[in-house]
């Protein structure tokens, strides 16, 4: 390595965040995207910052802040905020119990139900859905449920995001080996096409989703998402304080038609969040059902 690099490496890891200045990019955080950041986690933010603040030749986490807050490019910044706060694991088919006993009660109840009404309809809302993963599995459960059949519904699955660079590999719907950790073989084999490394989603399960960059934070867009049978939310509300899943839970609730189910991620739950749903209890799942 030469002086060079080994002077720039010192230079950026002397940039520290003190306590004043994590408290304060913390709530500017907080207030932006209802993201709670642990003191916990303070050297894990200051290590990811830190290598923005190179980027932009800042040289302390004071005048990132006043960057974010009063730089004429403070809104492009934001996009990379977003990105740099956010944790997206996710995988096709994650909780695989969880999903069986959704497809076997709660999907079967719902496509019955508007069976019995005459209204072949469903709308489902993915919210916090990463790179896509989560409602293309939910397609992929639907066209395996429904089988020709589908042509005679009409299914729209919103999914959203808050992180623009997810939103984008959704939509190109390229996916790496890693994405079908928890994927049957059967199924990347019927609804994938190998392309190099990569493999592609087939056009009948992308057809069905409609990706938009949204904040969970911004309860007026989301009164735009159209109402929906069942929403799920996994893998989300964990990084939110109190104050901040009720809010998100309340939008869902107002996004419900009535007898509408909420789907959680497994270590999730509406303990001291809502009342207003009543939880039925499925082996290897909990279904949230607005009453
Ligand atoms: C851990 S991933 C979960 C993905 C998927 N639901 C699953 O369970 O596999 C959490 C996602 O929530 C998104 N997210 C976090 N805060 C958000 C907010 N305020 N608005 C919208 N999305 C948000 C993140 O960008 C991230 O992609």
């Amino acid at each position: 390595m030469s002086l060079f690099s080994n002077s720039i490496s010192l230079r950026k890891d002397s940039i520290r965040i003190s306590d004043a200045e994590f408290v304060e990019l913390r709530d500017f955080i907080y207030d932006k995207t209802g993201i709670f950041v642990d003191e916990k986690r303070k050297y894990l933010f200051e290590s990811r910052f830190r290598r923005r603040l190179t980027e932009l030749s800042l040289s302390s986490f004071a005048d990132y802040i006043k960057f974010l807050k009063f730089d004429s490019s403070r809104r492009e910044e934001m996009v990379r905020l977003f990105e740099m706060v956010t944790t997206n694991e996710t995988s096709f088919f994650r909780d695989m119990k969880q999903l069986d006993a959704f497809r076997d009660h709660v999907l079967a109840d719902v496509l019955e139900e508007q069976r019995k009404s005459g209204r072949k309809e469903l709308s489902i809302w993915s919210a916090g859905c990463s790179s896509g993963e989560e409602p293309y599995t939910l397609s992929i459960i639907l066209h395996e449920m429904l089988g020709l059949d589908i042509s005679r519904w009409r299914i729209r699955i919103s999914a959203n995001d808050i992180s623009k660079a997810m939103i984008e590999k959704a939509r190109v719907g390229l996916y790496p080996e890693y994405a079908f950790k928890t994927t049957p073989d059967a199924m990347r084999k019927k609804y994938f096409k190998q392309d190099g490394d990569l493999w592609r989603i087939n056009d009948t399960v992308t057809k069905l989703v409609d990706f938009k960059l949204m904040n969970l934070n911004d309860s007026a867009t989301l009164k735009r998402i159209p109402r929906s049978h069942i929403v799920f939310c996994r893998n989300v509300i964990i990084y939110f304080d109190e104050a901040m899943k009720k809010k998100v839970v309340n939008s869902f609730y107002d996004n419900l038609v009535s007898g509408g189910f909420l789907m959680l991620g497994h270590s999730e739950s509406l303990h001291k969040v809502s009342k207003a749903f009543k939880p039925i209890f499925h082996p290897g799942a909990i279904a949230y059902r607005k009453e």
